[in-house]
């Protein structure tokens, strides 16, 4: 974003733009220039740094000088073989770096999730043939929506948060204890089902089919009982568990709205689909999987934030040092010259 060129030629950088970068954020070529960026319609050769939002193809990585650095939400689960047929460049995964609180600015996974957790309540809201707070009027008085989130992790938080800024009863559930704590502090509620302790990162475990069956026993109520789902829960690196099933659905009462935001990861919700509207049975389940997109403007800023961040700890007396040992970067390396 623009607000971030001065202090990467600060750093010691020339910074040049693609043309266009910016505009489905509404960020205009003119502003880049007048940052202080050279705004090209082809990048040149020799970068130091590219950076990016999505994987590079092979032609974007000739585009960086041997040594240089690609940073960006490169997809090592998926694309790190691509990486290994650089072995002179650096690959810095973002996704990748350590979710520790000396990192927590360049914490990319929970800038995104904070959009995506709005946006999803907005989604939601905006769907639901009903107000969200409660509404006294002389017409009568308006009920309050209820809202379950399911999953509270960064994501889960916000969303709770916005729907209680809009005035809904909210009901939330996470699988980590801890969580029930964070969710009383937010105003909601914390459903009682089953929970169990994380692993050493922090994150929560795959649970077993009988613990399953009881979330999903003590959820069907909860479910059936709201008129707005937002369901957030993974698992790193596996399929995202199934927390409400289709019969649960068919409980809820026509005109209801779920947000399956792990839809994209084999879905919370069964009958979701990845950008998909699904009608069942009078309930409307989406599955949108670019929800950071619909707040594009502040999510870009704060993933060039994190960016910035990442960038500024790689840069030691005005040079690029990719340091396989350093706390941060080392773990967020992959393929390229990096597995040596
Ligand atoms: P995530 O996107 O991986 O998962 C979302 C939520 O789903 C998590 O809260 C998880 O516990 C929950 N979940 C998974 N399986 C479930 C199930 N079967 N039933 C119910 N809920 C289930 O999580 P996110 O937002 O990426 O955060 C993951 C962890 O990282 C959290 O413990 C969070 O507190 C921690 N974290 C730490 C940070 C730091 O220390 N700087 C920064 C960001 C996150």
């Amino acid at each position: 974003t623009p607000n971030m060129i001065s202090s990467l030629t600060s750093l010691g950088f020339e910074v040049h733009v693609q043309s266009g970068s910016g505009s489905a954020s509404g960020f205009t070529d003119d502003e880049f220039a007048h940052a202080g960026a050279t705004v090209v319609s082809d990048l040149p050769s020799g970068l130091d740094v590219l950076l990016r939002v999505t994987p590079p193809t092979d032609d974007a990585i000739a585009l960086v000088r041997p040594g240089g650095a690609v940073i960006g939400f490169l997809d090592p689960a998926t694309a790190a073989d691509r990486y290994q047929h650089h072995p002179d460049r650096h690959f810095v995964a973002i996704e990748a770096i350590p979710r520790t609180t000396l990192a927590q600015a360049m914490d990319a996974l929970s800038s995104q999730a904070t959009s995506a957790g709005y946006a999803a309540v907005l989604l939601g809201a905006t769907r639901l043939p009903k107000f969200m707070p409660m509404l006294v009027t002389a017409a009568g008085t308006v009920a309050p929506a209820k809202v379950l989130v399911l999953g509270v992790g960064v994501a889960g938080l916000q969303a709770i948060a916005t729907a209680r800024r809009l005035g809904a009863i909210v009901f939330a559930y996470d699988i980590r204890p801890e969580t029930k704590e964070q969710v009383e502090s937010l105003g909601a509620r914390f459903v009682e089902a089953p929970t169990q302790e994380m692993d050493e990162g922090g994150y929560a475990r795959a649970v077993d089919e009988e613990t399953a069956a009881k979330q999903r026993e003590v959820l069907a109520a909860v479910v059936a009982d709201s008129d707005l789902i937002v369901t957030t829960a993974q698992v790193p690196g596996r399929t995202a568990p199934r927390l409400v099933d289709r019969s649960m659905v068919e409980a809820m009462e026509a005109g209801s709205v779920v947000v399956d935001m792990a839809a994209g990861s084999g879905g919370n919700v069964e009958g979701s689909q990845p950008d998909q509207e699904i009608d069942i049975d009078g309930v409307l389940v989406l599955g949108p999987t670019d929800l950071a997109s619909r707040v594009a403007a502040d999510s870009s800023r704060m993933y060039a934030r994190n960016l910035l961040e990442v960038v500024t700890r790689m840069v030691v007396d005005g040079d690029l040092v990719v340091d396989p040992n350093d706390a941060v970067v080392g773990p967020a390396l992959v393929g390229g010259g990096n597995d040596e």
